[in-house]
């Protein structure tokens, strides 16, 4: 069977009250479009088409896929209209599915189980019975349960109100028959608009027997029509990864506490604090243990490595059994080796730390490779840039740099040498030995420091 979706997504989302187009909006870093659109293909969607309006080029213009069939519907004239205009991008297709931009968490085992629901049939919606009706399209159906029609809440009765069963506008049809379904449409209605739900009583009259299927949530059939139901599936989607990482042996100290925007691969016995969050594509090994406040971007963290508390690290590698922070920030390609350990107030930029060293207080690398067991005293400051150009510094292993000094790029410090603390050092420092440029220490006796006249 060949699976065409068609995701809705021309609507102006009005109470956004946004200049970004409504389906853009970002749910765990990606646009709520985003979402819908690897579900499509997560049921491995032959044919993905968008349709768009609000926003004009906006929308396509966020989306690299050169897959996706973007089809413009300049005025919304109805749901209806909107799927008619992606019709010939549906054509050889055998069933069509009808997906939207603004409800971002359907699950693909719902829409499998409405796929197959259609199978036997030509028309299968997905339903859910809410307490609370208000707003939507009620579900017909006659004495023996069969669906009859779909009514508008602004078309419908008295009676028909009190109808819990709401259509949740996601359905899969026959790609034919939606075809001539459509064709058939009117806008005779309260709203003047060409209602897609129409066809159900199209179908009906043909005798096609109706389908329906349930979500497993309601959460996978809201919609998002302002800033707080956005907000809402948010927690909603936070909740979802943090029960999976859980499952998979994750200990969150509270996973209501934890926000993944990305993927996260995770080793055995990996424990992470309150307020961590994760971004991008993000790696931690065995063991791996984050305390709370941290950020983790683009990263890869090696086995039984300790994050202590308040750390930022974006697109860097860290070694094995090294020691992070508190209060640490690693920028992008900061490559550590194993065992290194980096302390509070360090700041480590594209730079690479070979097994064993330490930089635990108070110190900006930047473009540097260190070498192995070096010892990077408080305060160290490698210059790196002049104004113009960025500089290199090389360490070589087992060198000790004293605190307080100033490491002028391009420089080189050779293996095993010292530097003495508070040195600015602007020419290569030889190996195994001690190089150090200080002010000469003076004491003036007899000295007598200036004091105020008391009357
Ligand atoms: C629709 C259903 C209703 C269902 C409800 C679920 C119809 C006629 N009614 O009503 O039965 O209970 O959804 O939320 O289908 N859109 C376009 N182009 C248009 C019109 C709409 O792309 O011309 C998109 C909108 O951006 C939106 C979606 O389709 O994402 C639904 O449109 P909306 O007008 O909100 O439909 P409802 O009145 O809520
Ligand atoms: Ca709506």
């Amino acid at each position: 069977m060949k699976l065409g979706v068609v995701i809705l997504a021309a609507g102006q989302g009005t109470r956004m009250k946004s200049v970004l187009p409504k389906v853009l909006h970002p749910l765990a870093d990606r646009p709520m479009l985003g979402h819908v659109v690897e579900t499509a293909r997560g049921l491995g969607a032959e044919r993905i088409a968008v349709v768009y309006g609000h926003g004009g080029d906006q929308v396509p213009g966020a989306f690299a896929d050169s897959d996706l069939i973007w089809v413009e519907q300049a005025q919304q004239l109805g749901t209806g209209h909107a799927v008619e205009q992606a019709l010939p991008a549906m054509a050889g297709m055998d069933q069509v599915l009808v997906l939207y931009g603004d409800v971002p968490l359907t699950s693909q085992e719902t829409l499998r189980g409405l796929l197959q629901a259609e199978e036997d049939t030509r028309l299968a919606l997905l339903t859910v019975t809410l307490e609370d009706p208000a707003g939507y399209g009620r579900i017909l159906r006659d004495a023996q349960g069969g669906v009859q029609r779909i009514v508008e809440q602004k078309d419908a009765s008295v009676a028909e109100l009190e109808i819990e069963e709401i259509n949740t506008g996601i359905l899969i049809a026959d790609q034919q028959s939606l075809v001539q379904w459509l064709g058939r449409l009117d806008n005779d209605n309260a709203q003047g608009e060409f209602y897609l739900t129409d066809i159900v009583s199209m179908a009906v009259a043909e005798g096609v027997e109706v389908c329906t299927a349930q979500p497993g949530d309601e959460h996978e059939v809201m919609g998002v029509n302002d800033r707080l139901q956005l907000a809402e599936l948010e927690r909603h989607y936070q909740k979802l990864q943090a029960r999976r990482l859980m499952r998979q042996g994750v200990t969150l100290r509270d996973p209501a506490r934890f926000d993944l925007r990305g993927s996260l691969s995770v080793g055995q016995d990996v424990e992470i604090d309150v307020n961590v969050l994760i971004i991008g594509d993000v790696t931690l090994g065995d063991g791996v243990r984050v305390g709370a406040n941290t950020v983790i971007r683009n990263s890869h963290i090696g086995a039984g490595v300790q994050i202590f508390e308040n750390c930022v690290i974006e697109q860097a590698e860290v070694g094995a059994a090294s020691r992070i922070g508190p209060f640490s920030r690693l920028r992008p390609e900061t490559v550590l080796a194993a065992r290194v350990h980096i302390g509070n107030f360090v700041e480590i930029k594209k730079s690479e730390v070979a097994e064993g060293s330490k930089i635990n207080h108070l110190s900006y690398i930047g473009d540097t490779t260190v070498g192995r067991s070096v010892n990077i005293g408080a305060g160290t400051i490698t210059c790196n840039y002049d104004g113009a150009f960025k500089h290199r510094t090389i360490i070589g292993d087992d060198a000790f740099i004293g605190s307080d000094t100033q490491l002028v790029a391009p420089v080189e410090v050779g293996a095993g040498a010292t530097i003495g603390a508070g040195s600015t050092i602007t020419r290569n420092a030889p190996p195994e030995t001690l190089t150090l440029s200080r002010g000469k220490q003076t004491t003036i006796q007899g000295w007598i420091r200036p004091r105020k006249e008391k009357n």
